[in-house]
C-alpha cells in the first residue's frame, strides 16, 4: 500500500500544542524539520497505524542520544539544560544522523509510545474528587492504558499553583470550575491494565519512559527520577497485561464491590482502532448505567472519535484535551478541558452531571 506522506506531514505539524512550540524550542524546530523530510516522513508513514504518532520517532531519537550516540547525546543533554544555541542548527544535525543512520529510529519502531505522565494526576486530582463527592469517599481506580502505573498513584502528587522545591509536585494552573479544596477520596484498590506494562525497576523499560520524556522539559525528568525513588513507598497495585477491552471485566472484579469504582483512561483510546473505540465506549456506558462505576475519560478531541456528541464546546486553550465523565447511573457528559500533560485545567461540569453530595464541602461546590 502506498505511503501516506501528506498525512504523515499533518501529523508532525500538529503533534504539539502551540503553547508548547514556542516553550520548546529544539523540539519545535526538530518537527519543522521533519515535517519537511522526506526520509521522516516515510518513517512515520510506515509506522502501523495505531502508533503512527510522531512521539515514537522522537522518543526514539532521544533514546540514542540517552544511549550516549556521540553526536546525540551532547545536543539532548544541551537542549536539557537549556544551553543550545541555536535550535534549528541543532535540528539539522539531529536529522543529518537519522539519514545517516536511519536503523537508529527504524530499529525502535516495535515500541509504543507509553509516555507515563504524571502531570495527568494533577487533572485526576480535581475531577474523581468531585466524581467521588468529597470527603469520607472510598473507591476502587482501574487505570486503562496505565503504561507504568504512576497515574495509579495519583494521590502521592501535591499540586501547586507555581512550584517548589518538592520535584514530585505538579504544577496546574486552574482556569475555572475546579475545587482543590475537595478531599480526594481514599483510594481502597489500583488496578492497571496495559497492552505492554513498564515496569520502573526494568533498565530498559526506565530508560524508555526517560525517552519518551521531551528533553527540554528538566522538571519532568527530575519528576520521574523522584517517582523512581518514591515508588517502593507507595501502595501495592496491580496490572493486568492485555488489551483493554478483554481485561476490563477482570480489572473490575479486583475491585471492593462496596465502594465505587473509578474508570480512568489518559490519552489511551487514540491507540485504539475505531471498532474497539466504539466497543470500549459502548461497555463504559453500560457499566455505569447498572453498575457501580463512573468514568474518567481525557483524551485528544482530534485522535479519539467517541459516539457520543463529545465535541461539545471548545477549549479555552489551543490544543486542549477533552474531559468526558460518566457517573454512576448517568449519561456521557463533557466535564471541560486541559493540557496534555495536565499544565492547565478548566472545569465546567454540567449541573446534571453533580455527584450526590457526602460532605458540606461538595454541596457547595461550583458547577
Ligand atoms: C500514551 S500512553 C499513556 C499512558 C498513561 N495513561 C498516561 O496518561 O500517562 C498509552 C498507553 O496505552 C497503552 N495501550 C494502547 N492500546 C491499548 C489497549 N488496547 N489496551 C490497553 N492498553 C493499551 C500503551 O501500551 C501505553 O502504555
Amino acid at each position: 500500500m502506498a505511503l501516506d506522506l501528506d498525512d504523515a506531514r499533518a501529523r508532525y505539524h500538529f503533534s504539539l500544542a502551540p503553547e508548547d512550540h514556542e516553550r520548546l524550542p529544539f523540539y519545535s524546530a526538530l518537527l519543522r524539520s521533519l515535517e519537511v523530510d522526506n526520509l521522516a516522513l516515510e518513517i512515520l508513514a510506515g509506522v502501523r497505524a495505531e502508533q503512527r504518532n510522531p512521539m515514537l520517532i522522537l522518543a526514539a531519537l532521544h533514546l540514542a542520544a540517552l544511549r550516549g550516540h556521540p553526536v546525540l547525546a551532547p545536543i539532548y543533554l544541551a537542549a536539557r539544560r537549556g544551553e543550545l544555541a541555536d535550535p534549528f542548527d541543532a535540528a539539522r544535525t539531529v536529522l543529518a544522523v537519522l539519514h545517516g543512520e536511519p536503523e537508529l529510529v527504524r530499529r525502535e519502531l516495535h515500541r509504543s509510545t507509553q509516555t507515563n505522565e504524571p502531570g495527568r494526576s494533577a487533572v485526576l486530582q480535581a475531577v474523581i474528587a468531585r466524581v467521588a463527592g468529597g470527603r469520607g469517599a472510598t473507591i476502587n481506580l482501574v487505570d486503562v492504558g496505565t503504561s507504568a502505573g504512576i497515574n495509579l498513584h495519583l494521590d502521592r502528587f501535591p499540586v501547586r499553583s507555581s512550584d517548589d522545591v518538592n520535584p514530585l509536585t505538579l504544577v496546574c494552573q486552574d482556569l475555572g470550575g475546579v475545587d482543590r479544596s475537595l478531599a480526594l477520596p481514599v483510594i481502597e484498590s489500583r488496578v492497571g491494565i496495559d497492552l505492554a506494562p513498564l515496569d520502573l525497576s526494568d533498565d530498559d523499560h526506565r530508560l524508555w519512559l526517560q525517552a519518551c520524556i521531551w528533553p527540554e522539559e528538566q522538571r519532568r525528568h527530575d519528576r520521574f527520577e523522584a517517582v523512581v525513588a518514591a515508588r517502593r513507598w507507595w501502595p501495592d497495585s496491580t496490572v493486568l497485561t492485555g488489551h483493554a477491552l478483554e481485561r476490563l471485566g477482570e480489572a473490575l472484579a479486583l475491585g471492593d464491590p462496596r465502594h465505587l469504582t473509578v474508570v480512568v483512561n489518559t490519552w489511551v483510546a487514540a491507540y485504539f482502532s475505531r471498532d474497539d473505540q466504539n466497543a470500549y465506549f459502548n461497555e463504559m456506558v453500560q457499566l455505569c448505567a447498572h453498575d457501580n462505576v463512573a468514568w474518567v475519560s481525557i483524551e485528544g478531541p482530534l485522535a479519539v472519535h467517541w459516539p457520543a456528541p463529545s465535541s461539545e464546546g471548545e477549549p479555552p486553550r489551543k490544543g486542549g484535551s477533552q474531559i468526558l465523565v460518566t457517573l454512576r447511573g448517568g449519561e456521557p457528559a463533557s466535564w471541560g478541558w486541559c493540557h496534555p500533560h495536565g499544565h492547565w485545567l478548566w472545569l465546567d461540569v454540567p449541573a446534571r452531571s453533580d455527584p450526590p453530595s457526602r460532605s458540606p464541602r461538595a454541596a457547595t461546590s461550583p458547577s
